[in-house]
């Protein structure tokens, strides 16, 4: 008899085992590098991407920058102190006080109210990180790209310095740096430049755009790189001397669509910023272009599916899990700061 029960409870234990291994196994399907996966929230906050969603739209509708903005404010989020919602921490001198994300103040509430949502639905639940992710996933479905699964679980950071800024890529950057910059995010050469995509919908300050259109490298002369065409077109949205704050469209005519169009302007030399026009000159970058545009040495990827990707990658940057960071209250503040 108790040779018997003893085995018995031997089965039992190698059946839980076997669940055990089964469960996470199916988990790992799932898994981003760093312990975020999809269906994080599916038994705590199983609404969770309906409400984020649902509060995109609501602002997307009536203001054409809320989802490039939301995109931005992702990727802006991801490569200074990893995806954790500093950039939405508020303060004297955060990371949104930061000049690259002067622009994005307005986009702040989105994120605001998706969360006040979400703490009805599932007090305490969803991290501020998370929202954003799958925000910025929503804004390129809402224009037009193709759709993907966000892995989720990342917790909120508790720290936002505007000098931590330093390190985002910038219109100016050369391919050295803007390789080495992604680089140091984990991110490859073929990552950049499908990241890099998101210009697609993307407008810029005409501020980093005026000295090359007037006075590049003190020539006084437009950039030689730019289509004579094109020129006088950029000129007429971004006069000299006018209004740096004023913004253009970094994909010109197709500017509210999730599409290739921006890697042909690139090649007919109407990239607007002089980073992106870089692309295209450079061979390290130019032959991932033209794989998009289908006229490569290798096969031609489909950006929107390659945004994906991309995106998944990106979105794992030194995520913080488990015990670190917390899920804050209001996405604004710290929790010790509510106190
Ligand atoms: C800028 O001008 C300097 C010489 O004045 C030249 O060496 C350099 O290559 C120029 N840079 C570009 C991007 O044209
Ligand atoms: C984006 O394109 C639309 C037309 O499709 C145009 O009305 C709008 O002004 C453009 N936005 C920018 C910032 O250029």
């Amino acid at each position: 008899m108790e040779v018997s029960s003893l085995t018995k409870m031997l089965i039992m234990l190698v059946l839980v085992l076997a669940s055990f291994t089964t469960l996470s196994l199916g988990q790992d399907n799932w898994c981003g590098k760093q312990g975020t996966r999809v269906g994080f929230y599916k038994a705590t906050c199983p609404k969770v991407e309906h409400i984020v969603r649902k509060t995109v739209i609501g602002y997307a509708k009536n203001d054409p920058t809320v989802a490039p903005g939301l995109l931005n404010m992702f990727f802006h989020d991801c490569f200074v102190n990893g995806c954790d919602a500093s950039i939405l921490l508020d303060g004297p001198s955060t990371e949104l006080t930061a000049p690259p994300n002067s622009h994005l103040r307005h986009i702040y509430k989105v994120i605001g109210i998706a969360k006040l949502m979400l703490e009805r639905s599932c007090r305490g639940v969803v991290s501020c990180a998370d929202i954003l992710a799958l925000a910025a996933r929503d804004s390129v479905v809402l224009t037009g790209g193709r759709s993907w699964k966000v892995p989720l679980g990342r917790r909120d950071g508790l720290v936002s310095r505007a000098s931590d800024t330093a390190n985002l890529p910038s219109f100016t950057d050369s391919i050295t740096v803007q390789i080495k910059k992604f680089a140091d995010k984990g991110l490859n050469t073929q990552d950049l430049v499908t990241l890099v995509g998101g210009h697609t919908i993307g407008t810029t300050g005409c501020a980093s755009v005026n000295y090359r259109l007037y006075n590049f490298n003190n020539t006084n002369q437009p950039d030689p790189d730019i289509n004579q065409a094109f020129l006088p077109q950029l000129r007429a949205l971004c006069p000299n001397g006018g209004d740096g704050l004023r913004r253009v469209a970094l994909d010109t005519g197709s500017n509210d669509s999730f599409d290739n169009s921006y890697y042909e302007n690139l090649k007919n030399e109407r990239g607007v910023l002089e980073s992106d026009a870089m692309l295209w000159k450079d061979q390290r970058t130019h032959k991932f272009v033209k794989v998009f545009l289908g006229t490569g040495e290798k096969p031609r990827l489909r950006f929107n599916k390659e945004f994906g990707r991309a995106m998944v990658k990106m979105g794992n940057i030194e995520v913080k899990t488990g015990s670190h960071g917390e899920i804050r209250k209001l996405c604004g503040r710290t929790n010790s700061e509510l106190h």
